[in-house]
């Protein structure tokens, strides 16, 4: 049921305020008397120990699923101290990478049936890892084959877009690496500004989505563009994949997530007055650098269009020239949350004035090419 929507994607896209909160409820412990928080996760409970004790935690998934583990890994590592491996499932499966009784394998899924990400999970089991699922479907193959893990709770997606599911996998992330870290006195600091930033997530979700209109401004703008590029670092990489993942798929124009720190390597050549270049440069400890990328595109006479956080305009705009798009400011690693909803609306938005399918891009892209 759409209600007062036109399409499953915006709804997605506009639910997210509820989704987060369904995902969290439960989970998020208000400290009594001594102001203790914590997270309780009841299908890890029994297992973080095992957990703490791995050598390596592998995350592993496809799509959408891979880059919201990509978007946690940063915080997963700072409060775990372990290290953390990224792993698209395809790619696992064709290279028999090494997989270690040692391991935590984590795989996320929405759908919890997606074949690559079945096939890495059934490898990673006979090689004797813990296997972990981070799902949105109760009783899906991924979440009966795991030996434990979480589901997201973010209620069905039925644009085949992932949206909603990709903001709960974050938090969910964000979560489990909340519980890993367990609460010494060294990291209470930390956890308490996550803590504090999840239970206030929903409200700057909802605040972010008022980018409404500009972005249908924007995509209006951008709507007979060839091509557009996405560069991101840090905690906002997965953002850049995300975001350029989602146009591609739902408006058919070809785009390209970036490494930020990889540009002087290759894509500066792509550079000219034509092609539109979206930077996220929000606020965190990345940020100088993004503001010296913008310079060194800006230079070339880019195309720019900056996320920045509210009130930056100005820090990130050499000679007022940039477009700028201003988000709401949150602890820095639940900000590719909140980063990531401007580029699901403007895929939104280029789908629908480029007249595609939004909630079944996949069988119109493959009449487009038959044609
Ligand atoms: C569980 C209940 C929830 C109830 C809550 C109350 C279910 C599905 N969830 O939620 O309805 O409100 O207790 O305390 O009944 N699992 C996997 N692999 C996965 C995902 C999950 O093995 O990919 C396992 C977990 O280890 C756990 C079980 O499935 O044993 C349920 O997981 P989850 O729903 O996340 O647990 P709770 O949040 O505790
Ligand atoms: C993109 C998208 C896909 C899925 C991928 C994995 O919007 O939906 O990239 O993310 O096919 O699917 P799940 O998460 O169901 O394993």
């Amino acid at each position: 049921n759409k209600g007062s929507y036109e399409h499953y994607m915006q709804k997605e896209i506009h639910e997210q305020p509820e989704s987060l909160k369904t995902t969290m409820r439960g989970r998020l412990i208000r400290g009594g008397s001594c102001k203790a928080k914590s997270v309780l996760l009841g299908g890890l409970k029994d297992h973080l120990k095992t957990i703490r004790r791995s050598r390596r935690i592998v995350f592993i998934g496809c799509g959408t699923s891979y880059n919201a583990a990509l978007a946690a890994r940063p915080i997963l590592e700072e409060l775990s101290g372990i290290p953390v491996t990224m792993e698209i499932a395809s790619d696992l499966v064709d290279r028999q990478g090494p997989i270690y009784r040692e391991d935590t394998a984590v795989f996320v899924s929405q759908s919890g049936e997606t074949a690559d990400t079945l096939q890495a999970l059934q490898y990673a089991s006979e090689n004797g890892a813990l296997c972990v699922g981070i799902t949105n479907t109760v009783g899906s193959a991924i979440a009966r084959n795991t030996h434990c893990g979480v589901h997201i709770n973010a209620g069905a997606e039925i644009g085949v877009a992932s949206t909603k599911a990709y903001t709960s996998q974050i938090v969910v992330m964000a979560m489990v690496s909340l519980a890993i870290a367990g609460d010494t006195i060294s990291n209470q600091e930390r956890r308490d500004a996550v803590i504090d930033g999840l239970y206030d997530l929903p409200n700057k979700v909802r605040d972010v989505l008022e980018l409404d209109q500009e972005m249908k401004e924007l995509a209006k703008l951008l709507i007979a563009e060839q091509s557009l590029l996405v560069f991101g670092r840090g905690y906002n990489y997965a953002t850049a994949l995300e975001g350029a993942l989602k146009v591609k798929e739902v408006a058919l124009m070809h785009s390209e997530g970036m490494l930020a720190g990889e540009m002087k390597h290759g894509p500066l050549a792509l550079v000219d007055e034509n092609l539109p270049i979206v930077v996220i440069a929000t606020r965190d400890a990345c940020f100088s650098k993004q503001q010296s990328v913008i310079q060194q595109l800006h230079a070339r006479k880019g195309r720019l269009i900056v996320i920045c956080s509210k009130g930056d305009a100005a820090s990130v705009s050499p000679g007022g020239l940039c477009r700028i798009i201003e988000v709401p400011q949150v602890v820095d690693c639940l900000q590719p949350v909140i980063n990531i909803v401007p580029l699901q609306l403007l895929a939104y938005h280029l789908t629908v004035l480029r007249g595609y399918n939004v909630d079944q891009p996949r069988n119109l892209a493959k009449r487009e090419l038959l044609n």
